[in-house]
């Protein structure tokens, strides 16, 4: 199992290129102390829009400088979309390790109960001019590899998504994840909390069938010095 100082200590493990659906190649990776002017040009960028979507504590340089300083410190693992060959960062998702108590609560209530062992939670928020382009479709399999190398079975969205994202809901709903319940925000809005289980990876396709041999059953399995 991948810890998030393994992943700091080697952030090409967790690198991918991806070609979107209109060409153009992008490359999620882990994000790391260099970036921390590029990320402050990404969540300045945000329209109002989308920062009613997805809130962070600022859009600016600070927020930026905190979110570096974080990388390995404490409980998330934060990965980002970068241009190809630009460099600019048009994306950030993520990883949230613990679970908060709000979150317990709720889900508790609606009859499921989350563990810091084996859930996580997730956010996405992509710059506007890579929002509706499949680009967070594209990203999801990654984003569940991901989730599984961190040792969880479950993602469950960080704080939820509001009712009113309809864009969300639907990028959600059609890669796998399933509505737990609506509940009602400080602000007296509507959100939705989602998850994904993650099934297990597939097995090797193995040789045919007819090749098999039975095993006798060894009871010392792979213990066996
Ligand atoms: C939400 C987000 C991550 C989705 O990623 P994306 O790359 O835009 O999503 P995709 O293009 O893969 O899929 C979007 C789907 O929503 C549909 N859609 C777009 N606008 C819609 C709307 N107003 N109502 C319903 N469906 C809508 C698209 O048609 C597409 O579905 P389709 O493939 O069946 O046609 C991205 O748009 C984003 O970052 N938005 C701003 C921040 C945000 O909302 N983050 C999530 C917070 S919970």
């Amino acid at each position: 199992m991948l810890t998030l100082t393994d992943i700091a200590g080697n952030p090409e493990r967790l690198s991918r290129r991806l070609e979107t659906r209109d060409g153009p190649v992008v490359v999620l990776r882990p994000l790391v102390h260099a970036d921390t002017e590029r990320l402050a040009g990404f969540l300045g960028a945000l329209s109002p829009g989308t920062r009613r979507f997805s809130t962070f504590d600022g859009y600016g340089l600070a927020t930026a400088g905190e979110l570096c300083a974080a990388i390995a410190r404490y409980d998330k693992l934060r990965l980002v979309l970068e241009d190809v060959p630009a460099g600019r960062i048009v994306g950030l998702l993520e990883f949230g390790l613990d679970m908060t108590p709000a979150d317990t609560a709720r889900y508790r209530d609606a009859g499921i109960r989350l563990t810091g062992a084996t859930d996580c939670r997730f956010g996405i928020t992509l710059a506007d001019d890579h929002q509706d382009r499949g680009v967070g479709t594209l990203v999801l399999p990654f984003v569940a590899e991901v989730a599984r190398l961190l040792g969880r079975t479950r993602i469950i969205l960080w704080g939820g998504v509001r009712a009113d994202n309809l864009r969300a809901v639907r990028y959600y709903e059609k890669n796998g994840f399933r509505r737990v319940g609506p509940f009602t925000e400080a602000d007296g809005s509507s959100s939705l909390d989602m998850t994904l289980d993650l099934s297990p990876p597939p097995e090797p396709a193995g040789p045919p069938a007819r090749h098999h041999r039975p095993v006798s059953h060894d009871p010392a399995g792979d213990a066996r010095p």
